[in-house]
């Protein structure tokens, strides 16, 4: 009997859709996909996968769950039903969850999609399962905020309790920067504002697959800087690396990373998790995800296993199957930043330079477009990724783009 999976995909993105591609490539699958887009839509950006969909099914907002519920209760009657409800997007999360448990589908629950959501409660669960994460509160109004701060004292972080991609996420170092945050933030009972203490650390990522609650694979990034270094600091650029050997602090780490996976109930499926090594050596875990990684943590991952982490991820959601592989290579990826005055991107220079000394180690590049408005964002305004076959080849590399490219804004 081929099982019957719905991929939320939202607009039909490059993205979204090879994981869609990967889907219609198992065996044994009908795919729907639940879209804002329709059908001529598809067809247009892809005939041979629109060809191997078996229906559109159209959503009006599908981060509202009750529209989720309506598209999934479709496909229910039009397939008799349905197995599996997917999508990769961390703002689909909890109404992914809260569709499957309105209309019985397996997979992650409404609860255990909000366990990864809700920055306080996922820290609330961790907290009660003994492992190390930092102090927090979910503060509801200035006078809250002041008293947290006199309990941990300055710097603080602020940032809204469903964030993403660090917007909106402030570090605070004394009670008149609080009083702007908040205000800025407007934290209130409805719409609580997490805080915490400032954990002064390296950030690092860990990545596992789970079947059945048990952790059959794992690997772990570095970045440099930390996002929020980034984008308080407009010349620095940002780096992801990805070494080759399961070294410390990772191997250390990873069993406090999978026993937070479980506390917060993931079953099967693949988690991206940040955690903080402190100098002192201890950990602190900061955020989980149920979902695979951005930051080209997902390409860098197939790199370096000489796989396709997509179709992978698709064969653990669907047929709850992962097949480890060894790790033969390093990987990194390096995002460029525009700097300088001015609201356009003008120029890029370095690129030569760079090209001809660590050319041959980069796998795939985005270069920055004259004339766009620069991002904002840490992962910049281009990018590229690389892989060596030892690691130092690869922080050698990381460390000459980061000097060598330079977007220019003017
Ligand atoms: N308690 C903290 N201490 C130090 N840095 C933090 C803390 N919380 C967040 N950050 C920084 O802010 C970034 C964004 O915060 P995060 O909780 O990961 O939210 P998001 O969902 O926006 O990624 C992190 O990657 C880290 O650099
Ligand atoms: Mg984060």
């Amino acid at each position: 009997m081929p099982i019957h999976v719905a991929l939320v995909a939202p607009v039909f993105l490059a993205n979204t859709l090879r994981y869609a591609r990967a889907i219609a490539a198992l065996d044994d699958v009908r795919l729907a996909l639940i879209s804002t887009q329709d059908r001529e839509a598809l067809t247009a950006v892809d005939p041979e996968l629109s060809a191997r969909v078996d229906a559109v099914v159209p959503v009006r907002d599908p981060t509202q769950a009750a529209h989720l519920v309506d598209a999934t209760r479709a496909l229910q009657t039009h397939w008799g039903r349905v197995d599996r409800l997917l999508g990769v997007l961390e703002q689909l999360q909890v109404p992914l969850g809260a569709a499957r448990t309105a209309c019985g589908v397996p997979g992650m629950s409404l609860d255990v999609a909000r366990n990864f959501r809700d920055k306080s409660r996922m820290k609330d669960v961790l907290r009660a399962a003994g492992l190390p994460v930092a102090r927090h509160r979910a503060v509801t109004s200035l006078a809250d905020a002041r008293s947290f701060a006199e309990q941990v004292g300055y710097p603080l972080v602020l940032k809204p309790m469903e964030g993403v991609g660090a917007k909106a996420t402030w570090r605070v170092n004394d009670d008149s920067e609080l009083e702007r945050v908040v205000a800025a933030l407007r934290p209130s009972v409805l719409h609580p504002v997490q805080a915490e203490e400032f954990v002064v650390a390296t950030e690092r990522t860990f990545e596992a697959a789970l079947v059945d609650g048990q952790a059959t694979w794992w690997s772990g990034t570095r970045y440099h800087p930390t996002p929020l270094r980034v984008l308080e600091t407009p010349w620095e650029q940002y780096t992801v690396l990805l070494p080759r050997e399961a070294d410390s602090p990772w191997t250390d780490f990873a069993p406090i990373g999978i026993a937070a996976v479980q506390a917060l109930g993931l079953q099967t499926g693949l988690c991206h998790m940040e955690w903080f090594e402190r100098a002192d050596g201890s950990f602190v875990i900061g955020e989980v995800g149920a979902r695979p990684p951005g930051v080209h943590i997902m390409p860098m991952m197939s790199a370096v296993h000489d796989t396709d982490m997509v179709a992978d991820w698709v064969r653990l959601v669907v047929q709850g199957r992962f097949d480890p592989k060894p790790r033969v290579k390093a990987a990194g990826a390096v995002f460029f930043r525009a700097q300088g005055r001015g609201d356009r991107i003008v120029a890029v220079s370095g690129l030569d330079e760079a090209q001809a000394k660590v050319g041959a180690l980069v796998i795939d590049r985005s270069l920055p477009e004259i004339g766009a408005r620069p991002t904002g964002h840490y992962e910049g305004d281009g990018w590229a990724l690389l892989a060596a076959d030892t690691t130092v080849e690869v922080v050698q590399a990381l460390g000459l783009l980061v000097r060598t490219v330079r977007v220019h804004l003017g």
